[in-house]
């Protein structure tokens, strides 16, 4: 989505895929070079979202599918509006963990709801908005679960479901990697962090032109 110059790069994966350091790493050479960049998530990354993301992350008890979708969808619909479209507007740098992907892997491939149903609701709620550039770091689950069970921190809802689910949503990812091969850039998140910021960067110049 290119309106008034800004960049739109959004990272995606499973849970333990490593989009966190491959954030930081991005924006500080991106500051680096100069850029203005606004760091960013889903959900949660606007007061409202923060709210909704308590909810789907922390609420006791099931929720269902549908409402689940839903959820991410509202925080969408919240974030893109009042964060993501001001900052491109600014000519800015978005650089987001997350965004409609998750939805139709987790909610479409993962909860087996239908995909392109989960994904006409969040292009709904962002008014056809997709990023410029979707890095997707692609991790086995049995990979995924080893990084989350070091990391020593209790396990979230989605953290905590079973390796079938996961693997569904890895392969889910993929699906939409491979429809949509222009906007993404598929790495293989077992290499060694500085390799994949690299490959990362490469692509990235190349956007920035
Ligand atoms: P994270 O911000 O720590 O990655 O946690 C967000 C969790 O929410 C993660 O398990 C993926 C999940 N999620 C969805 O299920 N659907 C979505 O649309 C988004 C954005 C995240």
């Amino acid at each position: 989505m290119n309106s008034g110059g800004g960049v739109w790069i959004t990272l995606e994966g499973g849970d333990g895929s490593g989009k966190t350091t491959q954030s930081n790493l991005l924006a500080e050479w991106l500051e680096g070079a100069g850029r203005t960049v606004v760091r960013t998530r889903e959900p949660g990354g606007s007061e409202v979202g923060q709210l909704i993301r308590d909810i789907v992350l922390h609420h006791r008890g099931d929720i269902a599918p549908r409402a689940e979708a839903l959820l991410y969808a509202a925080d969408r619909a919240h974030h893109v509006s009042t964060v993501v479209r001001p900052a491109l507007e600014r000519g800015e740098v978005v650089l987001q963990d997350r965004y409609l992907d998750s939805s139709v892997a987790y909610q479409g491939a993962g909860r087996v709801l239908d995909g392109d149903e989960i994904r006409d609701l969040s292009l709904w709620a962002a008014e056809g908005a997709l990023p410029d550039l979707t890095v997707l770091l692609d991790l086995s689950p049995e990979a995924a679960r080893v990084r989350l069970d070091s990391a020593d921190k209790p396990f979230d809802r989605l953290e905590a479901e079973k390796n079938d689910f996961h693997a569904r949503v890895r392969d889910g990812y993929l699906g939409l990697a491979a429809a949509e091969p222009e906007r993404f850039l598929v790495l293989d998140a077992a290499a060694a962090p500085d390799v994949i910021a690299a490959q990362i960067r490469e692509r990235v110049t190349a956007l920035l032109g």
